[in-house]
């Protein structure tokens, strides 16, 4: 399977000259993940990589709605975006989005035919609780995150059905104790939960049979541990991927 890797450039805008020379080689698909502000530049200057969005609003309304700071979803696909990013953990915290919150945008994002990476992960409360703590936490996640899914699949013209079965949803699993502060998990671990969460995914009612990535400190010195393993699909990368240079490192280490 073709490795994914996804950039998260938070609320970051590197400058785009560096990245104009970045090209993602064949065997591995990219996606790019800028602040709103940057997605037509970015879109312009970087050539062989999908465009991704970091967030979007749960109402989707034509013509646009009363709902001041929002982004649809009909927008970002206006503009040309193909991914969104759901659920971080970072606007979990920050602004308190519930699961309840993550599952309408999940919804809204895929009726709209985008592709949603959604992020689940424990904290590290939970997670020193005990791996199998951590599962039931991600296990739960998942369920409120993704609930009445199918109908929403169900609702989709049949092209849009196939996909939302296959490829439509990316889960992203970063344990928020990870996230920007250089501990990475451990590769086997993190292949663990991946699997659990494949096998969740894989069985009823989900009957989904999505790509799993890790993130979490991802970097250029610890990406090969990540990536060579079969059961990770690919990776979510925030700090390192501000900067091409890191970025294009961590993509060689694939091979
Ligand atoms: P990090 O962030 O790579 O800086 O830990 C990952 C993410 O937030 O997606």
């Amino acid at each position: 399977m073709q490795k994914l890797v996804v950039a998260n450039w938070k609320m970051h805008n590197p400058p785009l000259g560096p990245w104009k020379r970045f090209r993602a080689p064949k065997n591995v698909k990219t996606v790019i993940c800028p602040p709103f502000p940057y997605l037509m530049s970015v879109k312009r200057a970087i050539k062989g990589s999908a465009l991704g969005a970091q967030n979007l609003f749960w109402e989707n309304p034509k013509g646009g709605g009363a709902f001041t700071g929002e982004i649809s979803a009909n927008m970002l696909t206006g503009l040309g975006v193909e991914y969104v990013i759901i659920g971080h953990s970072e606007s979990r915290k920050f602004f308190h989005e519930t699961d309840e919150e993550v599952n309408k945008k999940v919804r809204v994002a895929l009726a709209a035919g985008l592709k949603v990476i959604l992020c689940v992960g424990e904290s590290w409360a939970m997670r020193k609780k005990g791996f199998p703590a951590a599962k039931k936490f991600v296990a739960k996640q998942l369920k409120y995150d993704l609930r009445g899914l199918s109908s929403v699949v169900g609702r989709l013209p049949v092209r849009s059905q196939a996909q939302a079965g296959k490829s439509s949803v990316t889960i992203a699993y970063e344990p928020i104790w990870a996230i920007g502060t250089g501990k990475a998990d451990s590769p086997e671990n993190a292949a663990e939960m991946v699997q659990f969460i494949k096998k969740t995914l894989f069985a009823k009612p989900y009957s989904l049979n999505p790509a799993v990535l890790y993130g979490g400190s991802v970097n250029p010195k610890n990406a090969r541990a990540f990536l060579s393993r079969k059961e990770i699909d690919g990776a979510l990368v925030g700090g390192a991927s501000v900067h091409a240079k890191d970025f294009a490192k961590i993509i060689k280490t694939i091979k």
